[in-house]
């Protein structure tokens, strides 16, 4: 019987599985790690190489409107002054002026505590799934504490950003339990500062990105000028971003260093721009699919209008099931000309374009389909993280843990094994089928250990084939065994048959 373990736990194991497989370490671990940043080891870099490739495949060299960028991750100041980062591109924080903890206050949540029209008290829980129940319950524990009889009134939580002056003394601190030590919500700023150049006063004060789209912005001009792109067309870029996040957690979900896949694909501003933004909601969830994303998976978040920041039209988010709830995968936002006509003001610089087909001249408007590799990252571990039992090499049945990886994005294709190791003629051949192979794609040679242990340490990193050379390979006709990682289904292949299978499966 096949299950994905339950999301208890869930993150547990699979922060275990990627440190213990060499996917995913914490950064400076030798020093105590670096809270909010990772390092990707020897399969992590390969999963990542191949989610980023399949999408620029996918989104950029398989379609004729959309180019490619690459842009610098410090730019000028001025381009932070203009998109507005550099005055609004803030979390809001509270402090535990006891604990010395910070919190992100729109991530911590308290109601009052009234029995029989009473208020109390307050409690306070940070967010996570289960947090109306926690609230529940710290309410009945306090409501026994106070020895007060009478109903307990609902628990309507609310988050911190929208407690009243009065208020701040009486909300419990998350850490110690204890009301009095929260300060009042401030604006954080998220962008990480710098200085370039030998001088260190504020004008030499630079920002590390926190997104690529303002690389792409800065060089519509550009493309525009020395490309043969007509409107709609998009522009991509996958890069580096950075943000001083209050509150990283969650493992790569939410970290202080993030890579981002974003396009800002630009259309006339009399386009019916409702009907592209559906298309490329559709175009994305296809994507996520397309690389082993379970559709009843995602869904789709649409920001009510009065929530939506003044410049945007519309914004969609891809919600994804995570092991620690349901969260933002990708932000499909419709940005309206609000960027490119900061710049045009700010820079000086015309940001208008010729409409060949309509023989207009405008600034365009812009949907932008924003997305973190490393969270697409963890919802391909948290999707693919599977539980199972087979039967060993003895016939006993075992538990056996897998990585469902597509053969489009696992970091090891497939693995070639000699059925033994000490013999020369079945090494040979398997090493012959091995280096053949390595020309093509990330494969792996093992020779060590009985074959269903080396089947089982494939399953593990998400192998999803094996390819046994036994005794009927060079004595017969020259076939091999093929197994199947999801079913353990073997069967007999020539050599024109697997590489046919593995090109339709990997690159098909
Ligand atoms: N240019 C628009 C923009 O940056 P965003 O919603 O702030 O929008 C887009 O970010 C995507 O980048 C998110 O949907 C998420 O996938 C990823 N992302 C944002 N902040 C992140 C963080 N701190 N850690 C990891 N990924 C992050």
């Amino acid at each position: 019987m096949t299950a994905n373990a339950s999301s208890d736990g869930l993150m547990e194991e699979i922060v275990g599985l990627c440190k213990r497989r060499g996917f995913i370490f914490p950064s400076s671990e030798i020093y105590g790690g670096y809270n909010g940043f990772y390092d990707y080891g020897p399969l992590g870099v390969e999963l990542r190489n191949n989610i980023k490739q399949a999408w620029w495949r996918d989104m950029v060299q398989r379609r004729d409107d959309i180019e490619g960028l690459d842009s610098t991750i410090i730019m000028h100041p001025d381009i932070w002054k203009a998109s507005g980062h550099v005055d609004g591109f803030s979390d809001p924080m509270v402090d535990c002026k006891e604990s010395k903890l910070r919190y992100r206050a729109d991530q911590l949540f308290f109601a009052p505590v009234i029995v029989e029209g009473d208020t109390i008290g307050y409690v306070s829980v940070i967010e996570c799934p289960e947090q109306q129940e926690v609230a529940e319950q710290a309410a009945a524990a306090l409501k026994r504490k106070a020895a007060k009889q009478g109903e307990l009134a609902p628990i309507v939580l609310k988050d911190y950003t929208e407690s009243k002056p009065e208020e701040y003394e009486l909300i419990p601190s998350p850490a110690t339990g204890k009301p009095g030590s929260l300060t009042a919500p401030r604006e954080f700023k998220l962008m990480f500062e710098t200085k370039v150049g030998p001088l260190a006063d504020d004008s030499a004060t630079a920002y590390l990105r926190p997104e690529t789209a303002q690389g792409i912005f800065a060089n519509y001009k550009n493309i525009v000028d020395t490309g043969r792109v007509k409107i709609p067309f998009g522009i991509a870029q996958i890069g580096k971003a950075f943000r001083n996040e209050i509150t990283p957690r969650n493992f790569i979900f939410r970290s202080r260093e993030f890579e981002q896949m974003e396009i800002e694909f630009f259309i006339s501003p009399n386009a019916d721009w409702k009907t592209l933004h559906r298309e490329w909601i559709d175009t994305c969830i296809d994507w996520l699919v397309s690389i082993g994303l379970p559709r009843e998976g995602i869904t789709e978040d649409i920001h009510p209008e009065d929530k939506l920041a003044f410049y945007s039209q519309a914004t969609t988010d891809l919600m994804f099931q995570f092991p620690h709830g349901e969260q933002e995968l990708w932000g499909i936002a419709c940005r309206g000309d609000y960027d490119l006509m900061q710049h045009q003001k700010h820079s000086g610089k015309s940001m208008t374009i010729f409409d060949e087909a309509t023989k207009e001249k405008y600034v365009p408007h812009v949907i932008e389909p924003s997305l973190g590799v490393d969270r697409t990252l963890l919802a391909v571990l948290s999707a693919a993280y599977t539980e199972d039992e087979v039967p060993n090499d003895k016939g006993q049945v075992e538990k056996r843990t897998l990585l469902k990886f597509s053969p489009k994005i696992a970091p090891v294709k497939a693995a070639i094994f000699p059925l033994l190791k000490n013999k020369p003629e079945l090494v040979e051949r398997a090493q012959a089928l091995y280096k053949k192979l390595q020309l093509r794609w990330n494969v792996f040679y093992d020779a060590s250990g009985a074959i269903g242990r080396r089947y089982r340490r494939q399953d593990e990193i998400g192998t999803p084939y094996g390819i046994t050379i036994d005794f009927d390979t060079i004595e017969k006709d020259g076939t091999v065994t093929l197994r199947d990682r999801d079913t353990c289904e073997q069967r007999r292949v020539t050599e024109d048959e697997l590489i046919a299978f593995l090109e339709e499966q990997i690159n098909g």
